[in-house]
């Protein structure tokens, strides 16, 4: 059978591009290696870590918070193997609603490791070692990304682990080293400190989540250095030896001008970035060019330098993130089809989905000083907000960066609860080119967190009313 479209890959890129072609009347079959669909996010990555982070907090609210609001329920006892189990069963309910979805929209799964053998034609080999060939009008590259390692430091998923392993552990370490204080080391450094472990976490820069907002990291490094992380910057792992039943950190200055001290772990997360997944594809033989960081090189629509053969998600540039992978699926379906697919990389929204929750859309102060354009900023802190005092979660601000000319918004950058929702009315609006004083004067039901944002827009141009 000859398809319109095969898809290498069913992470969120993959699986989205397949379903989107197939409603819009694509013959299409898609291949995964993977014995379950929906890649990374769905398997290792996005869900079940939301699956832990949802779970320990409410035991660290349980042990922290109730007594303070009137509820007795004496200490919290952890079931770690429940626990785990409810992350199963999330992750299944979801991979399980990407196979209901392929077969809903007449999708062809195969699978097995696939291989562009040539222009038109992927080779897929099963586990026990056939083959077969698909072949189709075009080709998706949707393969994903794998856990950059760190030279000299060998993971072994049980004692020295990756995000793979830390969704995973069997027991709550005593002591946890976190090398990387990006996304997934906050994120799965906050789960196992939450269950009651001790966390440290390196970092290689002067600063925790790069790329972010300077003041938003500063104020979050803050809020969970009061939670009990503790962090060494500038700071690089050099080596990791098992000592007894632990092991031996080997921690040295980033500028490698002091001695190396020795840390004790149980467990050592390396969370220091993906890299994208290109392995054994025949991307060579066939001639797809790679950019200097190893990531196939698009056009700006998604097709590589050979005709028929696309690329979405996470192997290409950009955040290596779900719903840019996602938002990359369908509108290179769309493209396929004959309509006018497009992303706007300009409003993808970031979270990180600790307690709080940190959230970022557009650009950061530091982008705007550089390309030399003059902003002003509202900032409203959610302590002078009503409905977070009543929730007890009064920690952290909403900013709001606006052109000084026209008042267009530029970026939004927040920490507190809910923000990862919240972030979404700047999507829309930034979308549609709206200004801080049209977020200001639309109507914010009260009492909602949400007002907070109005009231950062508001600042932005004239004085907030509750502060
Ligand atoms: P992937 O999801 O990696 O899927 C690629 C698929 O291709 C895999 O299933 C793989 O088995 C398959 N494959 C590879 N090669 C072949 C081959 N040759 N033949 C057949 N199949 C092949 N992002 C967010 O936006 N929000 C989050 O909260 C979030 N949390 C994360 C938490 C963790 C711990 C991790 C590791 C990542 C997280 N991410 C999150 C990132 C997110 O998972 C990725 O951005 C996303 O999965 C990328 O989608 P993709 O379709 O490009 O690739
Ligand atoms: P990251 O790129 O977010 O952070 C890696 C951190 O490690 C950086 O702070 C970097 O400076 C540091 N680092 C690099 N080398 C180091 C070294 N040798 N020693 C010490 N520190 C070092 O990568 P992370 O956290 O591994 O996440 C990978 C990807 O997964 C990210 O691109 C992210 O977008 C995605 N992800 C997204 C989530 C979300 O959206 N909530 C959750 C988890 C992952």
């Amino acid at each position: 059978m000859s398809y319109d479209l095969c898809i290498i890959g069913s992470g969120p890129g993959g699986y989205v591009c397949a379903v989107k072609a197939a409603q819009l009347g694509l013959k299409v079959a898609v291949v995964e290696k993977r014995a379950t669909y929906g890649g990374t996010c769905l398997n290792i990555g996005c869900i079940p870590s939301k699956a832990l982070l949802h779970t320990s907090e409410m035991f660290d609210e349980a042990g922290h918070s109730f007594e303070g609001f009137g509820i007795k329920v004496g200490k919290p006892k952890l079931d770690l193997p429940a626990m785990m189990k409810h992350k199963e069963d999330v992750i299944d309910a979801n991979t399980g609603g990407v196979a209901f979805l392929f077969k809903k929209n007449k999708i062809d799964a195969f699978h097995g490791t696939g291989k562009i053998a040539a222009p038109g034609k992927v080779e897929v080999t099963g586990e026990d070692g056939t083959t077969q060939t698909v072949e189709a009008k075009n080709i998706v590259i949707a393969t994903g990304s794998e856990v950059t390692p760190l030279p000299g430091i060998e993971i072994d998923e049980k004692q020295v682990v990756s995000s793979t392993g830390a969704l995973s552990l069997d027991k709550v370490p005593g002591k946890m080293i976190v090398v990387g204080a990006g996304v997934i080391g906050l994120e799965l450094g906050s789960v196992w400190r939450r269950l009651g472990a001790e966390v440290t976490v390196v970092e290689f820069l002067d600063r925790i989540l790069p790329g972010m907002d300077g003041d938003v990291a500063k104020n979050f490094q803050r809020i969970l250095k009061k939670q009990g992380f503790e962090f060494k910057l500038s700071s690089k792992v050099t080596g990791v030896e098992k000592k007894g039943k632990g092991l031996a950190v080997s921690v040295e200055p980033a500028s490698g001008d002091a001695a190396a001290e020795t840390l004790d772990a149980d467990v050592v997360l390396v969370a220091i970035g993906r890299r994208p997944f290109t392995e054994g594809l025949g991307l060579e033989e066939v001639g797809v060019e790679l950019d200097e960081r190893k990531r196939v090189k698009t056009d700006g629509h998604f097709k590589t330098n050979i005709d028929g053969i696309y690329a979405i998600g996470d192997v290409i540039v950009g955040p290596m993130l779900a719903h840019k992978g996602e938002d990359e699926g369908a509108a290179l379906a769309e493209i396929l089809a004959g309509q006018a697919g497009h992303v706007n990389y300009d409003v993808i929204p970031g979270v990180v989905y600790t307690m709080p929750e940190v959230a970022s859309l557009g650009k950061t102060e530091e982008e705007l000083k550089a390309a030399g354009i003059k902003y002003k900023a509202g900032k409203y802190p959610f302590s002078a907000n009503g409905r977070a005092r009543a929730m007890g979660h009064t920690d952290g601000f909403v900013k709001i960066l606006a052109d000084a000319e026209t008042d267009k918004v530029l970026g939004a950058h927040m920490i507190g609860a809910g923000v990862g929702e919240m972030i979404h009315e700047l999507a829309v609006l930034m979308e549609f080119g709206g200004s801080s004083e049209d977020l200001a004067r639309t109507c914010h039901a009260h009492p909602t967190l949400s007002e907070a944002v109005r009231e950062a827009a508001m600042a932005t141009y004239d004085k907030p009313i509750h502060i």
